[in-house]
């Protein structure tokens, strides 16, 4: 059986693909034959994935265009003529937007409707992947995981951002039979992202990593919060499932094939603490000295999401448990550590496994 069989030759926009999953899913569209064109901003971080494991070798085209500059995207996309879009360009991150909501705003929805608009306006575009996040649900934490149809919400410039993202989708899937245009729109929403190559600010992978590189301390803010945490390989593996849906034209989508929302999480048993997180880098990694330092702004205590939608209709399952995605990620930065030579092939080899772990078992 051939996986993703409609990503070989198709051309495939790429937003946000300098970044650490943008990186993971170039090398694995890459892998399937497509032909891809990255749009994005340079590498924010040093080191980066992107240059790390020389992501600009896998690439058609690439340009760097802010996504808030709507005549910039509009142009670029009537130019490379994508068959499809996945959109993951993207201020990710919940204590910067507290910083800069406004920059967050502009990038998260204002970019997304930029994209939108080239895309209706661009008739080879058969459909969008737009990538959104578990926190754009209004959490009452209830500990319930929360099902796509859930109400939307957001305690914080970030999350509200994704939040508002999604509805502008809504809004342009609900206007395309007056436009009279075809497109497929799709968002998905997965929980927190591990895996190696990740260098952001502001999230415990990473500044774990930092910690043990340098030798110093890492701050914790709130052990005991819970959340879906998964593998990178997991997320790239749906987006890459709706990515072929929309090329061949399976309708996998709602009735109308306008495209919906999906929930990509790990299990249940995946939820997990921080504080969890930390001893089991600890036993596959290093030790970690840890400083707790308390927060006055507002972080859910539990997030959990049902993606049971996926799996019954994509046939989409994270095959890998928390302990094998923690393992892998410690195998990456103590690659960097010991032998950074050797990052590209561990990288690719991860890559490979995943996806014959996939075809061995196929839930496709
Ligand atoms: N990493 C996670 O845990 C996680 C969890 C849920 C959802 N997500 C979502 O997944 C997507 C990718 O996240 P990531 O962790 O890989 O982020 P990242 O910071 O590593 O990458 C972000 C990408 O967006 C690009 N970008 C940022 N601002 C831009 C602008 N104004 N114009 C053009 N490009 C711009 C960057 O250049 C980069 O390529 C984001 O949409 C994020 O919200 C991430």
């Amino acid at each position: 059986m051939t996986l993703f069989p409609s990503l070989k030759d198709a051309s495939i926009l790429v937003t946000g693909h300098s970044g650490f999953t943008g990186s993971w899913v170039c090398h694995a569209l890459k892998h399937f034959g497509a032909q891809i064109h990255g749009l994005a901003l340079p590498p924010s971080t040093h080191p980066s994935l992107f240059d790390l494991t020389q992501v600009e070798t896998r690439l058609a085209s690439q340009n760097w265009i802010d996504i808030a500059h709507d005549k910039a995207v509009l142009d670029h996309v009537a130019d490379i003529r994508p068959d499809t879009i996945l959109h993951l360009a993207a201020q990710p991150l919940v204590l910067p937007s507290y910083a800069d909501p406004i920059g967050t705003f502009r990038t998260n929805v204002l970019g997304t409707v930029n994209l939108l608009e080239a895309a209706r306006k661009t008739d080879s575009v058969k459909g969008i992947v737009a990538i959104t996040t578990d926190k754009v649900y209004a959490n009452s934490e209830i500990g319930l995981p929360f099902k796509e149809e859930a109400r939307l919400g957001g305690h914080d410039p970030y999350s509200a951002s994704k939040a508002a993202a999604e509805m502008a989708i809504d809004g342009y899937r609900l206007s395309l039979p007056s436009w009279k245009r075809q497109l497929v729109i799709d968002t998905a929403r997965g929980g927190n992202i591990i895996g190696g190559g990740d260098w952001s600010e502001h999230r415990l992978i990473p500044d774990y990593a930092r910690a043990i590189l340098n030798n110093k301390p890492i701050t914790i803010r709130n052990p005991r919060a819970s959340r879906p945490w998964q593998h990178v390989l997991c997320l790239v593996h749906g987006y890459l499932i709706l990515l072929d849906h929309i090329l061949s034209g399976e309708t996998a989508q709602s009735a109308e094939n306008l495209g919906e929302a999906w929930n990509f999480g790990p299990t249940a048993t995946d939820c997990v603490s921080v504080q969890t997180i930390l001893e089991k880098m600890a036993h596959y990694w290093s030790p970690a000295d840890i400083q707790l330092e308390p927060t006055e702004q507002h972080e859910a205590a539990t997030l959990i999401i049902d993606s049971s939608k996926a799996a019954h209709r994509l046939g989409w399952r994270p095959p890998y448990s928390l302990d094998q995605s923690l393992a892998l990620t410690a195998e990456w930065y103590k690659t960097y550590q010991l032998n950074p030579s050797e990052l590209h092939a561990v990288t690719q080899r991860q890559l490979l496994q995943y996806f014959a772990k996939i075809q061995q078992s196929p839930l496709i």
